[in-house]
């Protein structure tokens, strides 16, 4: 089975081939192509360009991906393209363009939701069984779910405020690292001391797996801002940086713990906690998470950092997972900006 992913939600142009044969998944390839650098000088995603960058490369990052994959499109067996939720420029020119393909090379067309292109991702990697824990960890969601199987999903808790990789993306700003600043935020912390600076665990110890973020951001500006005019910058941006990512991990892991235990009460033998999204690329959250299923002897799953942010091969791969299943869209599956993930997925 071949199928071709199309991820263009948010700021990357991304398309994919995907390959299953017996056991065997293969990436056969993966262009993703950034805006990087259209957006940074405004400090953040324009919608507007965004939606104009996909139209103008998505056909040719969708003929590199078939031409890497060393494949034509009349052999593909389904073309995958994500749905929603997004920026809806966006999203409309990837679906158009995937639908125009399945129409053009009469191919199933299948409209993914984003968010289950990362919750399926461990799946293409390896053989991860249903039902697992999934913390989800997005520039625009942070969530905590069972996934029970393909298209079912039970929330635990999201965030009431800001996202995760939004605070990381915010504060990275805030302290002129500017945008996209969350990889260079985690680099710098590498070197500060994570005890320095005093900061909230949001949420912490509440009975629900809920999640607010907007306080702790407030927090690390009152700090900056204290700072201001210090002679040792270096060194307190690095203490500021560590301080902020150890607070983020620490509540996330205490919002992780409460899901753990209502997991183990609906599957006391479920023992797969995946973490995914673009935030699960920060190497100190995936370690304290590490800790955390161990502590509760459970194994922890996250694709490598490339696969956590976004890509077409996780959309290639939702697109298998149901086209597995028997189940394809119609032509007329209309974009949708929001999608949550445990809504009736109807194809
Ligand atoms: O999944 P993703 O690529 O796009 C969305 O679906 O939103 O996630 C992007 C988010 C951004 O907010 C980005 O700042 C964050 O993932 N991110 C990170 C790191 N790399 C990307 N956050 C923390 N540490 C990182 N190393
Ligand atoms: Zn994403």
């Amino acid at each position: 089975m071949l199928v071709l992913g199309i991820e263009s939600s948010c700021d990357e142009t991304a398309v994919a081939v995907v390959s299953v044969s017996q056991a065997k998944k293969r990436i056969l390839s993966n262009v993703i192509l950034s805006q990087n650098e259209k957006h940074e000088e405004y400090g953040g995603i324009v919608p507007e360009i965004a939606a104009r960058s996909h139209l103008e490369h998505i056909h040719a990052i969708m003929r590199q991906a078939v031409n890497e994959a060393g494949i034509s499109f009349d052999e593909l067996d389904g073309i995958a393209a994500t749905a929603g939720p997004g920026l809806i420029g966006g999203v409309i020119v990837g679906l158009m363009a995937g639908k125009a393909a399945s129409l053009a090379y009469n191919t199933p067309f299948l409209a993914v939701n984003h968010l289950e292109g990362h919750a399926l991702t461990v799946r293409l990697l390896g053989d991860v069984c249903f039902p697992y824990l999934l913390l989800l960890v997005s520039g625009g969601h942070t969530q905590l779910l069972i996934v029970r199987g393909v298209g079912k999903y039970s929330l635990l808790g999201s965030t009431l405020d800001d996202a995760a990789g939004e605070a990381f993306d915010k504060v990275a700003k805030m302290i002129g690292f500017g945008y996209p600043g969350a990889a260079k935020l985690e680099h710098t912390a590498k070197n500060g001391d994570s005890t320095r600076f005093v900061l909230p665990r949001p949420m912490a110890g509440r009975p629900n797996c809920d999640f607010s973020f907007s306080g702790l951001k407030t927090a690390v500006r009152n700090h900056y801002d204290s700072l201001v005019d210090s002679d040792s910058e270096t060194k307190d941006l690095a203490d500021l940086c560590a301080s902020f990512q150890r607070a983020i991990s620490e509540t996330i892991c205490d919002r992780s713990q409460r899901a753990i235990n209502q997991y183990k009460k609906f599957y006391p033998e479920g023992n797969t906690f995946v973490l995914a999204g673009g935030v699960a690329a920060n190497k100190y959250l995936c370690s304290k998470i590490t800790n955390l299923a161990n502590e509760n002897d459970m194994v922890v799953k996250v694709p490598p950092s490339n696969l956590c942010t976004d890509n077409g091969a996780m959309i290639a791969w939702a697109g298998i997972e149901y086209l597995r299943l028997g189940k394809t869209s119609q032509l007329d599956f209309a974009p949708r900006p929001r999608w949550p993930l445990d809504e009736s997925i109807k194809k």
